[in-house]
C-alpha cells in the first residue's frame, strides 16, 4: 500500500446492508485546525451506523457519498492540526467522530480535539471505543433527564431500564447503580444473569407476560424509565409509573413524539421525554476515568478485524448480538481496528 493510502470500508449509496460495504484504499485524512489524526486501534459500532446507511436519517445523514461509517474510536495520535493544545504525537485517546462525515471504519481517522479525550494505560482501546455513543447516551439519560446523581447523593429513585443487555443499557445499569437507585431491568432470558451481574436489583425477561407488562417483581412504581428498547406503547408504561414518573425514550418514533406533545399540552404529571444525545468532552472524560477506576466496564459482544468488518455490520443490524464469536460472554457488537493485525491487509 502506498505510504499516504489507508485501508477503509465505505458505501456509495443508501441501503444494501453489510454487502454494500466495500473495501477500498483511500488517502489518509489530514487534520485541520483543532483536529487530530488518530491511528485507530479499535472502533465500536452502534445501531445509528446502520440506520444512516438505511437512509433513516436522510437527508441529514450521511453528509455525502462515498461514506466511511462509524464514529466511536480509540487509538494513538500520530499528527495534530494547527491550534491543538491538548494532544501530541503518541498520545493514546478515545474520540467520537462526527456522524456527518463518519470515518471510523478505517486505519486512520481525523477527530476534533473538542471530542477527544486521553486514554490512560488501564483502559484498553476496545474498552474506550465502546464509550462514546452508548456510554454518553446512558450518562445523559440518567443525569440530565432522570436526575440521578452519580455520586450517590439525592433521594432514592426507582428506575426501569429496558434492553439492559444492549450497548446503552449495559452502561445505564452500571452508571445507575453508582447513584442512589433501585434498578429494574428488562432483557431476554439468556441475558438475565449477565444483567444481574452488572448490578440490576431485579431483572425481567421481556418475553414473559410480567416482563412484557414491565411489572416490577417487588411492586415498585418507576420514577424514571431509561427506555433503550423499541415498540413499547405508552399504555404499557403508564400504570407502572410513579405520580411524576417519566419515560426517557432514546428512540422516539412518531407515536412517542405525539405522546410527548399530548403530555405537555395537558400538563400531565407523567411525562415522555425524547432524548437526542449531545456529546460532551467532559462527560466522555468522566466515563473513561470510571473505566480506569474499575467502576464501569465495557462489555464487548464480539471482535472482528477490519478485514471482516462486514460480519460486525451484519451483527449490529440484527439487533440480537450474542456471544458466538468468542469464548468470552459478549454482549455488544464491537470491532477491533485491525491495523496491528496482519489479517487487516489481506
Ligand atoms: N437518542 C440517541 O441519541 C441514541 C443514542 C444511542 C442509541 N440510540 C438508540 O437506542 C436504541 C438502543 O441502542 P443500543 O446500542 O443499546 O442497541 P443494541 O446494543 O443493538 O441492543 C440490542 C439488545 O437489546 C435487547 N432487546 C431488544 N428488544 C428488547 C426488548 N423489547 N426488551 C428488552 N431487551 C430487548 C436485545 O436482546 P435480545 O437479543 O435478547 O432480543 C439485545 O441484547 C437503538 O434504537 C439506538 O438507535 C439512540
Amino acid at each position: 500500500m502506498a505510504e499516504n493510502l489507508m485501508h477503509a470500508l465505505q458505501y456509495t449509496s443508501y441501503g444494501g446492508g453489510a454487502a454494500a460495504l466495500k473495501h477500498v484504499e483511500v488517502p489518509i485524512p489530514t487534520p485541520n485546525k483543532g483536529e487530530v489524526l488518530i491511528k485507530l486501534e479499535a472502533i465500536s459500532l452502534n445501531p445509528v451506523d446502520w440506520k444512516i446507511q438505511k437512509g433513516m436519517l436522510r437527508p441529514l445523514l450521511p453528509g455525502k457519498f462515498p461514506y466511511i461509517p462509524a464514529t466511536d474510536v480509540a487509538g494513538e495520535v500520530v499528527k495534530v492540526g494547527p491550534g491543538v493544545t491538548d494532544f501530541k504525537d503518541g498520545d493514546k485517546v478515545v474520540g467520537q467522530l462526527n456522524h456527518f462525515t463518519g470515518g471510523g471504519l478505517a486505519e486512520f481517522a481525523v477527530a476534533k480535539e473538542s471530542l477527544t479525550v486521553a486514554r490512560p494505560s488501564e483502559v484498553s482501546a476496545a474498552e474506550g471505543a465502546g464509550l462514546p455513543v452508548a456510554g454518553l447516551t446512558a450518562h445523559q439519560a440518567l443525569t440530565q433527564s432522570a436526575g440521578v446523581k452519580l455520586d450517590g447523593s439525592g433521594q432514592q429513585l426507582n428506575l426501569l431500564i429496558t434492553a439492559a443487555s444492549g450497548g446503552v443499557g449495559q452502561y445505564a445499569v452500571q452508571l445507575a447503580k453508582l447513584g442512589n437507585t433501585h434498578v429494574t431491568a428488562t432483557c431476554g432470558a439468556r441475558n438475565m444473569d449477565f444483567v444481574k451481574s452488572l448490578g440490576a436489583d431485579e431483572v425481567l425477561d421481556y418475553k414473559t407476560p410480567d416482563g412484557a407488562a414491565l411489572k416490577s417483581p417487588s411492586g415498585r412504581k418507576y420514577d424514571a424509565v431509561i427506555h433503550c428498547a423499541t415498540g413499547i406503547p405508552w399504555s404499557t408504561f403508564e400504570p407502572n409509573l410513579s405520580a411524576k414518573g417519566k419515560v426517557i425514550d432514546i428512540t422516539p418514533g412518531p407515536s412517542a413524539l405525539l405522546t410527548f406533545a399530548m403530555k405537555k399540552l395537558t400538563f400531565s404529571k407523567k411525562q415522555l421525554v425524547p432524548l437526542l444525545m449531545i456529546p460532551k468532552k467532559e462527560n466522555l472524560d468522566y466515563l473513561v476515568n470510571l473505566v480506569k477506576e474499575g467502576k464501569l466496564k465495557t462489555i464487548i459482544d464480539s471482535k472482528y478485524p477490519l478485514s471482516r468488518a462486514e460480519g460486525a455490520w451484519a451483527k449490529i443490524m440484527d439487533g440480537h448480538a450474542t456471544g458466538d464469536w468468542s469464548c468470552e460472554r459478549f454482549h455488544r457488537a464491537h470491532m477491533t481496528g485491525a491495523m496491528a493485525c496482519p489479517i487487516a491487509r489481506a
